[in-house]
């Protein structure tokens, strides 16, 4: 990297905790922050994964150091440890991203509470839990801090089908607005990214080929985007330099659909 982009966006010494690193975008992203220097913590349930993603991060050359740490965002126990292990290994925290989600396209007048619990559980309160306890170590520590939650077209006007889903992406947006407020004057940033429609575990039931034409007809761009491409915006709302001044933004990365009229 020149020094001017290193200087940017680099960040190395720093510490990202990249929770749902496992999947699709949060495994891109984990690529981005550790390749731009951060020591990366690859979050989520699944061990096998997590573990390849982290040993995969690990031998990057001109990178961060990367670890898997298995934690369960609708625990705070399971956060608590988190906090704990980053802070044993690398002694501090910079950036938290929170990509864990899941979703579902059931008809409304057939969703069952448990469905509309467990996908509110993930997205909507297993970030509440994760700013919370991450952000109480971001506010002690007094050095700044990052947060990048990854909300979706969803969130921005109501997107047929997930009726659940964009309900809690709705909510992770105010959320995280709310959250840029409050901890601004503490030089905490709190963002997100709202991806367009990227192909990955938790939509591929959701995708039929009749949903895909509805997609690409909504789509300037005329394809699916690709998880890399969401790596620069993260860059960006990580730094504490290139992006020192944004705060409460929702930044849609999604081939122009959000701005497609007739
Ligand atoms: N793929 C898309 O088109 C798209 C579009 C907009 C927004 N998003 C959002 O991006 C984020 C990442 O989605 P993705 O497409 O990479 O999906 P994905 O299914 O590939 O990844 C999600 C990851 O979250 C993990 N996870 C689920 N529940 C968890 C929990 N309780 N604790 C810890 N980890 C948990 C899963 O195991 C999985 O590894 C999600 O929040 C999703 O809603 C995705």
């Amino acid at each position: 990297m020149s020094n001017y982009l290193n200087e940017q966006f680099g960040l190395e010494g720093q510490t990202a905790i990249v929770i749902g690193a496992t999947g699709e975008i949060g495994g891109a992203l984990a690529e981005g922050l550790c390749r731009a220097g951060a020591n990366t913590v690859v979050v989520g349930r699944d061990e096998e994964t997590g573990t390849k993603r982290a040993e995969t991060l690990s031998d990057l050359s001109d990178a961060g150091d990367a670890t898997f740490i298995r934690c369960d965002t609708t625990s705070k126990s399971d956060l608590h440890s988190l906090v704990e292990q980053v802070d044993d290994q690398f002694g501090r925290i910079d950036v938290l991203v929170n990509s864990a989600g899941v979703n579902s396209a059931t008809p409304f007048l057939e969703i069952e509470e448990e469905e509309w619990d467990k996908i509110m559980e993930v997205n909507l309160k297993g970030v509440f839990l994760a700013c919370q306890v991450v952000g109480e170590y971001l506010l002690d520590q007094d050095e700044g801090g990052s947060v990048i939650n990854i909300s979706s077209m969803a969130a921005l006007t109501p997107l047929s089908k997930v009726f659940t889903y964009g309900a809690s992406k709705a909510g992770l947006v105010n959320l995280s607005e709310n959250l840029a407020r409050e901890w601004a004057p503490e030089g905490i940033r709190v963002n997100c990214i709202a991806p367009g429609f990227f192909p990955a575990e938790q939509n591929k039931e959701i995708l039929s080929d009749e949903r895909i034409n509805d997609i690409m007809r909504q789509t300037p761009a005329g394809r699916f985007g690709e998880a890399n491409e969401l790596v620069g915006t993260a860059l960006l709302l990580a730094s504490d330099t290139a992006g020192s001044f944004i705060t409460g933004a929702n930044v849609a990365v999604d081939g122009g659909f959000s701005s497609k009229t007739l």
